[in-house]
């Protein structure tokens, strides 16, 4: 049975329904992300995972157990914000020791589990600043030693890095998945940015307007998107129109060409139009090299080099393409206008559904 699990959760803020119908079940020790957009509905859950807020109807289980009536307190859970709320006037060390003071533990102990939780954030050196006196990386980190001090049967950890600066939140994020994996604590992970949910969590919980729209690891969330709205939220998608061609063979017309892609148009007949989802990765420039590939005639609208990769914009027909090469210091990029051949992996388009 899973550790966490919450079953038909829904929250109405008068008579706005703000989360609808949320379910979700979590292993011990898992790394889970809620993924969305800004307003759909991550905080509140969280929220009532913590017991902030209470649930219109459903419930929430935790090592067997229905928290729903729990004060926040009781239901040994770590959290850590967005914004930094340590306590200004407190030494990191006192900070720390905070919710280890409010559970009335021995002295002794606290000692030692506030120098337990300085090293597992490698700060034992700052123990005795204040927070004016720490970077943003580091009142986080802070943060996180004073949520995991009470040894919390969950760690929920709302968009804790988005306050940092792009580099911070890099090396923070590795560093906080690092200290979960030591720690074996089951977490929850709100963010709207999905290059950080996808590199750090066991699963993905892709979130819209108060509903899971797909649950599942990095790798299927990315290659294998539920919805359209999954295809388009996480990473960077292109659509194109296309015409079913014949049905039976699988065979599509993009542009003018016809592309075999195969038994993917389940529901679908001759002639209709369909929306296909393109990741940058399955189109290339130039001619294509395999047999699963086929070359269409492209213009180009942008390039953008940033470095090792170059980032190119070209109009196939109606349809416009983003993708991605590699510089290549011997061969400069196209320019803007050109006309260039531009190969797409017809196994790796995917047809939207809804
Ligand atoms: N206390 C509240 N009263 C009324 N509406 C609220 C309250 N808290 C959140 N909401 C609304 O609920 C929706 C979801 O908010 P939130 O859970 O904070 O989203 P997210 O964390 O995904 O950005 C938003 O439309 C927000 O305005
Ligand atoms: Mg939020």
């Amino acid at each position: 049975m899973s550790f966490l699990a919450i079953n038909h959760l829904k929250k109405s803020f008068g008579p706005t329904t703000v989360v609808h119908d949320f379910n979700l079940e979590i292993e011990k020790g898992e790394f889970v992300s809620f993924l969305g957009p800004s307003g759909c509905g991550k905080t509140t859950v969280l929220r009532m995972v913590a017991g902030f807020e209470t649930p219109t109807s459903g419930n929430i289980i935790i090592g067997g157990k229905d928290v729903v009536n729990l004060k926040p307190n009781q239901r040994n859970i770590g959290m850590v914000f967005q914004a930094y709320a340590l306590f200004p006037n407190m030494t990191v060390a006192q900070n720390v020791a905070f919710g280890l003071k409010v559970a009335k533990k021995p002295q002794a102990e606290i000692n030692a589990t506030v120098q337990e939780m300085l090293s597992l954030i490698k700060l034992d050196h700052l123990a005795e600043r204040f927070p004016y006196q720490l970077s943003g990386g580091q009142q986080q980190r802070v943060a996180l030693a004073r949520a995991l001090a009470t040894k919390p049967q969950v760690l929920l950890l709302d968009e804790p890095l988005s306050a940092l600066d792009a580099k911070i939140r890099v090396s923070l994020r590795e560093e906080i998945r690092a200290i979960q994996r030591k720690l074996g604590i089951t977490t929850i992970f709100v963010t709207h940015d999905q290059e950080e949910a996808l590199s750090i969590s066991d699963r993905i919980v892709v979130m819209y307007e108060g509903k899971a729209e797909q649950v599942g690891a990095p790798f299927e969330i990315y290659n294998q998107p539920a919805s359209r709205f999954v295809a388009s939220f996480v990473g960077t998608l292109n659509t194109l129109d296309a015409v079913v061609r014949d049905a039976a063979t699988g065979i599509i017309t993009v542009d003018g060409k016809d592309v075999q892609i195969g038994p993917r148009l389940n529901g679908h007949k001759s002639g209709d139009r369909i929306s296909l989802a393109v990741r940058p990765e399955a189109v290339s420039l130039g001619d294509a090299t395999e047999k699963r590939e086929t070359t269409l005639d492209g213009k180009i609208n942008s390039v953008h080099f940033l470095g090792s990769v170059i980032r190119i914009r070209a109009s196939l027909g109606e349809n416009i393409v983003s993708f991605d090469t590699f510089n290549n210091p011997s061969a400069p990029p196209p320019e803007p206008g050109e006309n260039v051949k531009v190969s797409l992996a017809a196994k790796d388009l995917l047809v939207l559904g809804h």
